[in-house]
């Protein structure tokens, strides 16, 4: 019943990669989560052991092809898994941090890794795959996506984040804002100060810095997420807003 990973890749050596180490490492080694790579072209059937044919209507590229990545669907899916089956692919909806804590709190996900041009629409179809991006650019597959989704997924389990457990306070948490900026010692540093109020020991007025640090930033840096915040303000706060 531990939260439980399985990839579907061309490219199986690529995991654990960096979630061998590190915060999801040591997770991983405690057993809070699992996670098993399997080759898609240990699925293959003919004697050349193909993935991927041309695309139908002609153009650049190789296509995966449809019983080859069912077959390796079903070789890491019994009838009974009720994790949701992801494609990574750059024309997906966008992960965000709701989907990420809505994935961490189920039971696991098993995605699909997209190389070449794309994967047949059919299987994606037949399968009800959900195909997510992690931003608008192209990386060269779906391995580094996933790596990124298990990473945002893994951190969030119970036991994982430890004493800091600073889930709360974070970007994307609860209010839907940017952090505040942080600082350590020395208190002066290149002749630049730590902002007084951190060092003046009120605990409201710092706390009060700190938002007001989140607001500007968030309306500086991501008018997006300022606009989905202050509509969900005048939400919770009634008509008066
Ligand atoms: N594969 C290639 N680019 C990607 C992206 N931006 N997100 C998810 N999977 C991808």
């Amino acid at each position: 019943n531990r939260w439980h990973a399985s990839v579907l890749t061309l490219y199986p050596d690529m995991f654990p990669g960096p979630l061998g180490l590190s915060l999801a490492g040591r997770a991983l080694h405690d057993g809070r989560w699992s996670l098993e790579a399997t080759d898609i072209r240990a699925f293959a059937t003919d004697r050349h052991r193909s993935v991927d044919d041309t695309p139908a209507g002609g153009g650049a590229g190789m296509v995966l092809r449809p019983d080859v990545l069912d077959a390796a669907i079903g070789g890491v899916m019994g009838p009974g898994d009720a994790r949701p089956l992801i494609c990574l692919t750059p024309r997906g909806r966008l992960l965000d941090q709701a989907k990420v804590r809505a994935l961490s709190a189920g039971p696991g996900c098993v995605l699909l890794c997209g190389r070449f041009e794309g994967i047949d629409q059919r299987v994606i179809e037949a399968r009800g795959m959900v195909e997510l991006s992690i931003g608008d650019y192209v990386l060269s597959g779906g391995e580094t996506a996933a790596l990124v989704l298990l990473d945002a997924c893994v951190r969030l389990l119970p036991g994982v984040m430890g004493a800091a457990d600073s889930a709360a306070e974070e970007s994307h948490g609860a209010d839907g804002l940017l952090e505040y900026p942080h600082y350590t010692r020395p208190a002066d540093w290149q002749g630049r100060a730590i902002p007084p109020v951190l060092l003046s020991g009120h605990h409201a007025e710092i706390a009060r810095w700190r938002r007001a640090e989140s607001e500007r930033i968030t309306q500086e840096r991501r008018p997006d997420l300022w606009a989905r915040h202050e509509a969900k303000q005048r939400g919770a706060g009634g008509m008066d807003g």
